[in-house]
């Protein structure tokens, strides 16, 4: 017995922490030449031990402990948290580089510094200097008291998260903090190893904790992705960034909600809160327009009216070009289907560019219809009535289909002074009187009735 508990004994290498089941001299790990000292045999505990003797309990008798929201003060964020960052959560901003992520988080580092919050800034990315100077022309009150730490080593990080006992920090970036000086900064298991670390200590200290993450130009190697089990929320920051607008948006939320959003707009000196979007994304709508739809999208719990265009163009050489954005592109093939099968529309020989004006991103499925009426309107060259906003979903047999929270849509349409909608006969069919007041709505059960209420 004695000496199969011998064989379990472990090292642990005091440069780099790397376990190991002999002791070598050297750390086969790091390399390091240094003492590796003895680390207590890993505990074999019964798992009645490990769990503590955790029984279940009825939800009714679940004590719940309210997590304890420290509201940013930034609407149109709190909003996108479902009401603000929590005390020991951690939430995940990625987004792509250039966007505004670290514009967005040092305001709120400020604006909630201004509420009476100790606030930390974490860079790997910049100096201090570079950071405080940007964070001057933002300005704002509280930008003054946000304090800053440079570096790129999380033992560091760890340091000042334990001496300066913020109640929010900022990690920026994620990937350029290492565990270790020998390890290189931004490999998958580097990442984690961060990641879990600061988690850890976040919950410990009741620390609300953004961690910023790059999204990687090879995709999720190495990005966000890889982070997201870990993480209380995941945020993304969206935006063309040849556009003012920026969208940030609750992908996943222990603390609330997912799927809301929050719209900003970038300006010379930091991010405007916008919050009534639609009325800007529809402010350059051109009129009686080929090609241009208005749709009620609703994604989280707020309607936001956006603009759809199209346009449908003779195929010079080869295969047809399909090119979007804002949109996506697998959604418009098979809408292009749809209209050749079932509404006789022939576009599967011509190029299509459709987008989302104003940078915006629409993946919802209720923005079908929005798409079909947008290439049908540029094919044929007529366009919609300047005063019909639209929603549906369609099918592969081109049937229209209900979609969620109809009566949030059609009141934003109503709010910004659209005479008409157009809709899914199923989803008209169970409106309140009060959801029906104040516009005509055109109902449709097909794509083909669809074309007739909206080009005829
Ligand atoms: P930044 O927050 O540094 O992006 P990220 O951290 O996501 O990489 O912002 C990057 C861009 O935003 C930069 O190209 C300049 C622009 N910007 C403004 O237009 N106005 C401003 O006030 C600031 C701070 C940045
Ligand atoms: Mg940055």
């Amino acid at each position: 017995m004695a000496k199969s508990s011998k064989k379990k004994t472990r090292y642990e290498c005091t440069a780099c922490g790397a376990q190991h089941a002999q002791w070598m001299g050297r750390c086969p790990t790091c390399g390091e030449w240094n003492t590796l000292e003895e680390l207590r045999p890993a505990p074999s505990r019964t798992s009645r031990e490990r769990t503590g003797g955790a029984r279940p309990v009825a939800i009714a008798e679940v004590r719940s402990e309210d997590a304890a929201r420290l509201p940013t003060g930034i609407g149109e964020l709190d909003r996108a948290l479902g009401g603000g960052p929590v005390r020991g959560g951690v939430i995940l901003l990625g987004g792509d580089p250039g966007i505004g992520k670290s514009t967005l988080l040092m305001q709120a580092l400020a604006s909630m510094h201004a509420r009476g919050a100790e606030a930390l800034y974490i860079t790997g990315e910049e100096s201090a200097s570079q950071v405080a100077m940007r964070a001057r022309r933002i300005g704002g009150a509280g930008m003054g008291g946000v304090k800053i730490l440079a570096t790129t080593e999380l033992a560091d990080a760890e340091e000042a998260l334990d001496a300066s006992k913020p109640q929010v920090a900022v990690i920026d970036s994620i990937q350029t903090l290492r565990a270790s000086a020998t390890a290189s900064p931004g490999s998958v298991s580097q990442l984690r190893e961060v990641a879990s670390a600061l988690i850890d200590l976040a919950k410990r200290h009741g620390v609300a904790l953004f961690l910023i993450g790059h999204v990687t130009k090879e995709g999720t190697i190495a990005g966000p992705k890889v982070l997201e089990h870990l993480v209380d929320t995941v945020l993304s920051f969206e935006g063309d960034r040849s556009h003012a607008f920026r969208v940030v948006r609750a992908t996943k939320n222990r603390f609330g909600p997912a799927q809301e959003i929050g719209v900003f707009e970038m300006d010379r000196d930091g991010l405007r809160e916008v919050p009534d979007p639609s009325t800007l994304f529809l402010a350059e709508r051109p009129e009686q327009a080929s090609g241009s739809v208005v749709v009620s999208t609703a994604e989280g719990s707020r309607p936001l009216l956006v603009e759809l265009q199209a346009l449908v163009a003779p195929c010079q050489y080869g295969a047809p070009r399909r090119v979007v954005s804002g949109l996506d592109a697998n959604r418009l093939n098979i809408l292009l289907a749809v209209l050749d099968r079932r509404a006789d529309l022939r576009v599967l020989d011509r190029d299509v560019f459709a987008s989302v004006a104003g940078g915006a991103r629409v993946d919802e499925r209720a923005a079908d219809l929005a798409i079909a009426l947008a290439v049908a309107s540029s094919f044929s060259r007529r366009p919609l009535p300047p005063q019909l906003a639209v929603f549906g979903e369609l099918g592969l047999a081109g049937e229209l289909r209900a979609v969620p929270r109809p009566g949030p849509r059609i009141a934003e349409a109503r709010k910004l002074g659209f005479e008409h909608v157009l809709l899914p006969a199923a989803n008209a069919d169970r409106l309140t009187p009060k959801e029906r007041e104040g516009v005509t709505l055109l109902t449709a059960r097909s794509l083909g009735e669809a074309l007739e209420r909206a080009l005829s």
